[in-house]
């Protein structure tokens, strides 16, 4: 049973991550400073006691930010693995407040790379986006496009944070440090402010929503299953040195099926206004997936449709 340290293990990822390595036998240490952005700590705590009432001692919650790199320190001494999950999330409220977003996003993860470092932990894999495509990157778009037109703060600091780990893994001999790159991640426990959660929800509560765009805009989106098998697949392939993959379904649709799916799972007409697509948004998202495939033998498996159900009888179960 190995120590293995998940940065953001209360989040909508890191907690379904932290379940699946506590499963699997892992001692997990989560370090997670219950962030109020981009929504309320509410549902992180529920997700810590979720995780503390199913393992009890197995899994511990150290409420740090992963800018405070002496307050980590001792936390990562005998870590194996670290699994960088932490984060300021969300596109559009980057603009908002850049500083902070460059501040965790690329100073956190230079933190949390040094701490991985003088651990002397072999692994570490950490949370990119598909958001450091932009507008620019021909569609499929596969990781070795350059990647140099970010449309967000976010995705700039998504990009600055694979750079800052690029240049460090240069001296960090022996260390496995990977890129993982997810695309629009949905599933139970979605962060609250994004579409599938937030048009499910209304669909369910009947509810008005607002839409971006004529709904022509496309995501491939999903689900937060397959990326923790995604995630434990390139954790078992890592070798030393630096590496991206993406990890998206690779069938991306629009918005407008998106919004026919959620009506099928709910059995509910979703009613919605339509407004500009606001700034950082980009056009559509679509992953190669094929170095996944070759490298670490994954590949996605969730259909939309049946992922869909699984967060209208999440939210059900919740009502
Ligand atoms: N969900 C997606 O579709 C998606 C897509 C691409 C990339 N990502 C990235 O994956 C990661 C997880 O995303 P998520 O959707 O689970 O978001 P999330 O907001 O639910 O999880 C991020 C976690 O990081 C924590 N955090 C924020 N700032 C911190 C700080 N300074 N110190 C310590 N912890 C801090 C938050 O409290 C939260 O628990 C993030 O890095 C995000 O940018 C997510």
């Amino acid at each position: 049973m190995s120590k293995v340290i998940v940065t953001g293990g209360v989040g909508f990822i890191g907690s379904h991550l932290s379940r699946a390595l506590l499963l699997a036998g892992h001692r997990v240490v989560i370090i997670d400073d219950f962030s109020d952005a981009p929504y309320p700590r509410a549902s992180k705590e529920e997700n810590q006691r979720d995780l503390e009432k199913e393992f009890g001692e197995k899994v511990s919650v150290q409420r740090i930010s992963v800018t405070d790199v002496e307050a980590m320190r001792p936390h990562f001494e005998g870590a194996e693995t670290v699994f960088h999950l932490a984060g300021l999330a969300g596109v559009r409220p980057s603009f908002l407040d850049p500083a902070r977003y460059a501040r965790v996003n690329v100073e956190g993860t230079a933190n949390v790379f040094e701490l991985a470092d003088a651990c002397k932990a072999t692994k570490l894999l950490f949370a990119s986006s598909s958001s450091v495509y932009g507008n620019s990157t021909p569609l499929p778009a596969s990781e070795a496009s350059p990647c140099i037109s970010p449309e967000s703060p976010y995705a700039a600091s998504k990009r600055g944070a694979e750079l800052v780990t690029l240049a460090l893994a240069r001296r960090a001999v022996g260390l496995a440090c990977v890129g993982l790159r997810f695309f629009t991640v949905y599933g139970p426990k979605q962060r609250p402010e994004m579409a599938i959660s937030s048009f499910t929800r209304a669909a369910l509560a009947g509810e008005e929503v607002t839409l971006f765009g004529d709904g022509s805009m496309r995501r491939d989106f999903t689900h937060v299953d397959d990326i923790v098998r995604g995630i434990l697949a390139i954790h078992a392939h890592a070798k030393p040195g630096f590496d991206v993959f993406n990890l998206g379904s690779g069938a991306p649709v629009d918005l407008t099926t998106m919004i026919s799916g959620i009506e099928n799972a709910t059995g509910k007409t979703l009613r919605y206004k339509v407004a500009p697509v606001p700034l950082g948004d980009v056009d559509a998202t679509f992953a190669d997936v094929s170095k996944a495939k070759e490298l670490a033998g994954w590949a996605p498996q969730m259909k939309l449709e049946d992922g869909l159900k699984t967060v209208a009888d999440w939210l059900r179960a919740r009502s």
